[in-house]
């Protein structure tokens, strides 16, 4: 196109100028109700997702004690692990397993070697078989060990350690490490005492 020139070229700039007012103002009338319009969506979708995890929140899964025994230098131990959630499942990492009787270690393994999922609302049994460690007889804690079998109440603590993932459908949730707490008496033939059977166990993060 040509530039215009001379004595049409002033009121041709004068309509330029009108044209580009206008312009101007649309666009800026144009960007509001976009921002608002993209405001008004962002606000929707937040609320819609707020409402989604409030319905889905995931509940960590729950424990408890099935069966636990300590014999001919073993332990075997059962936990039930139910995920409670109604559309969530649970994604495990490896598992490993400790007894202690207070500070001392008694047995240590694994318990899942790999990861594995649970799916939702279902109840599974975590079990495991430990080689037995200690406490050795010249271990300051023997005497209050044995002296507690003997009289047929061993404290000891199982503790599962983990870390979990949250499943809805297709979505992760981030992994969160957790420690699953179980304190149990065994009696002097290294069974569970019935007191201790079904206990639940704590969890912590
Ligand atoms: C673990 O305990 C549960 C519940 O009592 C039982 O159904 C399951 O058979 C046990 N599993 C093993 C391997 O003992
Ligand atoms: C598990 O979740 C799926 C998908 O949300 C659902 O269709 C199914 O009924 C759930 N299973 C149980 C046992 O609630």
């Amino acid at each position: 196109m040509q530039r215009q020139s001379g004595a049409a070229g002033t009121s041709s700039s004068r309509a330029r100028r009108v044209a580009h007012r206008t312009r101007d103002s649309c666009a800026a009338v144009f960007a509001n109700t976009l921002c608002s319009v993209i405001l008004g969506v962002l606000l929707v979708a937040g609320v819609a997702l707020f409402v989604v995890w409030l319905s889905l929140r995931p509940h960590r899964p729950r424990f408890s004690l099935a069966s636990f025994s300590i014999t001919g230098g073993q332990v075997a131990f059962n936990v039930s692990d139910r995920n409670p959630n109604r559309h969530i499942g649970v994604y495990y990492d490896a598992t490993r397993a400790e007894v202690r009787f207070y500070d001392t270690l008694v047995a240590a393994g694994p318990a899942f070697a790999d990861g594995w999922y649970q799916p939702n609302m279902s109840t599974v049994s975590i079990t495991g078989l430990l080689d037995v460690v200690g406490p050795g007889t010249r271990d300051p804690s023997w005497p209050s060990f044995n002296a507690a079998l003997h009289a047929g109440r061993l404290p000891l603590r199982l503790q599962l350690s983990t870390a979990i993932r949250f499943r809805v459908n297709v979505f992760h949730s981030g992994r969160q490490r957790m420690h699953v707490n179980c304190e149990l008496v065994v009696g002097a033939d290294g069974n569970l005492l019935p007191e201790s059977v079904g206990v639940p166990c704590d969890r912590y993060f």
